[in-house]
């Protein structure tokens, strides 16, 4: 019996984060270095109906009907069940594997769902267009946090630089030139739900200010957007340095990022910022291509957990 397998990347956000979530313009790109893992295999002796879920890097061994709806594993499967009309699913095992750090801001829960519902529909016979695949996965992100943008299923399903603006068609950015990025882990988790929730009661609290805020990262997007399609990094590293200093504003930064974000601007960068939802997780650095492995290095020397160097292309 094959074995049904798919991947996808994981991802960075370079300009935009959390004003996504209030109707701004942002821009992210996949990292294909990490990635998530789906393999569904037919298990032909064992009672139909029945699906096994492994995920040995959640210590998960377990039964679909073992698992609450809401669990983002079971929901997912689900989700692709009604999609595809199946009641009952033929016996089999689904695996599931990613080397993604989870809660860092690189996209881990969006990249498990694209990967299993492409690996479940395989199995099942069918293969389902972007646009579906996407929505299904967005379905399953509001469990990890009630009011996705939307903008992380986007790029790991299309698997491109997106420039995107929640509740529009996804819009792709023609690059002049590939450039890289210096990505360094923080190794403190941070799940977006609870840096979203955070800056919904800073919203709250004062929407006139993080309206003034929000709009001022727009701009910063729609710059980086014309100086990816220009060709001009140096533009861009500036929009990265002003984009963090907007999110420290609203208090999603930490000393861990900041101290990142210092070293690598020390180490030559041309930029650097958060990325993702922050308060822990990974910070991004634009460098030369010649550069890169210094940036690392001082990222490593101040800190960082890890660190990826990735070509945006
Ligand atoms: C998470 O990758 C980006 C956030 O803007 C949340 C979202 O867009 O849903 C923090």
């Amino acid at each position: 019996m094959p074995a049904f397998t798919a991947t996808a990347p994981g991802k960075i956000i370079l300009f935009g984060e959390h004003a996504v979530v209030y109707g701004r313009p942002a821009i992210a790109a996949p990292v294909e270095q990490v990635r998530a893992r789906a393999v569904v295999n037919a298990e032909p002796r064992q009672p139909a109906g029945h699906m096994r879920i492994l995920a040995p890097d959640i210590h998960l061994d377990a039964a679909l009907e073992e698992l609450p709806d809401e669990h983002p594993l079971a929901k997912v499967v689900l989700e692709v069940m009604a999609e595809l009309d199946v009641s009952h699913l033929p016996a089999c095992t689904l695996r599931v594997t990613s080397n993604i750090p989870v809660a860092s801001g690189l996209g881990s829960g969006a990249a498990v769902s694209v990967a299993v519902i492409r690996a479940l529909a395989a199995f099942l016979g069918s293969s389902l267009p972007k646009e579906r695949v996407s929505a299904l996965v967005y379905e399953v992100e509001k469990i990890h946090h009630g009011t996705p943008s939307g903008i992380d299923n986007t790029v790991i399903t299309y698997d491109m630089p997106v420039y995107f603006v929640r509740g529009q068609a996804m819009q792709t950015l023609r690059l002049a030139a590939p450039f890289t990025i210096v990505i360094g882990d923080t190794g403190v988790k941070s799940p977006t739900a609870l840096a979203v929730g955070e800056v919904r009661r800073g919203w709250e609290a004062d929407p006139q200010r993080y309206e003034g805020i929000f709009d001022a990262i727009a701009e910063i997007s729609r710059q980086a957007r014309m100086s990816i399609e220009d060709g001009t990094p140096e533009i861009l590293g500036a929009l990265m340095n002003d984009n963090h200093a907007f999110l420290q504003q609203i208090g999603v930064s930490s000393l861990e990022l900041d101290r990142l974000v210092d070293a690598a601007r020390r180490a030559g960068a041309l930029g650097a910022k958060l990325s993702g939802g922050g308060r822990g997780g990974n910070m991004i650095a634009l460098a030369e291509a010649d550069t890169a492995q210094v940036v690392a290095q001082a990222l490593l020397v101040g800190g960082a957990q890890r660190t990826i160097v990735t070509q945006v292309a």
